[in-house]
């Protein structure tokens, strides 16, 4: 039986809302301030490109736990933190010969996911924390080295995270890719989120260009070129 949730493919053939637009940008935006972190991270030249896309980062994660408990029903923790056991009975439906059913298909986050997510956010703050560290102190010291350990570490979950998206995709026959894109999945109309919360998606897009902007620009203080 399905639960409120969950469903199986066939039950519905139309496409409902399921991400909100500023879930959606808060996801596209990180993705281009780590990539952008990542390429910005050697040189002394593109320094205050990589700190200024470093706090933009972490004021989306920031800005992400907000919505974690005030966002629309998919967005919330309430629907994708469940027990660490949930998350391994899902993941050991992947076994090969696993004696449990296929992993159900979730219209949020599965409860692996759930946790790679707060692992995610997690690990964002940590690298932006020791980064903010390092800075100060001046490396190359300890806070240098633990600001690798964490970037590093995060640039392996992220890996692990888009193959985890692929494959799960794979084997529901969706692209969760695009879903993340449009907002949109298979669902019953019932599952649906009623607005996409466009108001809210323009503001978070406007307030994190603006603080790139002021960064760069030298118009907050913390960061000189
Ligand atoms: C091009 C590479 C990426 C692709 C294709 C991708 C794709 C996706 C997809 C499809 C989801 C929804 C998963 C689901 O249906 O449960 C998702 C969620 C998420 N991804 Fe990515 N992702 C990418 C890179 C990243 C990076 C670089 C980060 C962080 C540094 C990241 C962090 C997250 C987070 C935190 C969520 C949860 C979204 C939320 O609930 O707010 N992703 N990603
Ligand atoms: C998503 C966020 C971030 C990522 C993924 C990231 C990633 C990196 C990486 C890969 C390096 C090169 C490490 C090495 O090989 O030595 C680096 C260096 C550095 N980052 Fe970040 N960073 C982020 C945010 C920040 C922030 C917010 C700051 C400061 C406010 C910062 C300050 C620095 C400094 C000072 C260095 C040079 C450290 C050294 O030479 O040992 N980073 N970062």
């Amino acid at each position: 039986m399905s639960t409120p949730d969950t469903l199986p493919e066939q039950v519905a053939s139309a496409e409902q809302k399921i991400w909100d637009l500023p879930t959606r940008v808060f996801h596209w935006m990180l993705v281009l301030c780590f990539a952008g972190a990542w390429l910005t991270a050697e040189s002394e030249r593109t320094q205050l490109l990589h700190l200024t896309l470093g706090y933009c980062a972490g004021a989306l994660v920031l800005w992400r736990v907000v919505w974690g408990v005030a966002g629309s029903r998919y967005a919330l923790f309430s629907d994708f933190v469940r027990s660490p056991a949930a998350a391994l009975r899902y993941l050991r439906g992947y076994l090969p010969r696993s004696t449990l059913a296929a992993p159900r298909r979730y219209l949020g986050h599965n409860p692996a996911g759930g946790w790679a997510v707060l692992g995610l956010l997690a690990l964002i703050a940590a690298a932006v924390a020791s980064g903010w560290w390092a800075y100060q102190s001046g490396a190359p010291d300890m806070a240098g080295e633990m600001h690798e350990v964490l970037s590093h570490a995060l640039l392996i979950l992220v890996a692990l995270h888009v193959i985890a998206v692929i494959a799960t995709g794979y084997i529901h026959g969706e692209n969760l890719v695009r879903a993340m894109w449009a907002g949109r999945k298979r669902a019953l109309p019932e599952q649906g989120i009623r607005s996409s919360q466009v108001g809210m998606g323009l503001l978070l897009f406007a307030a994190v260009t603006w603080l790139g902007w002021a960064l760069y620009a030298g118009r907050l203080p913390g960061l000189t070129s």
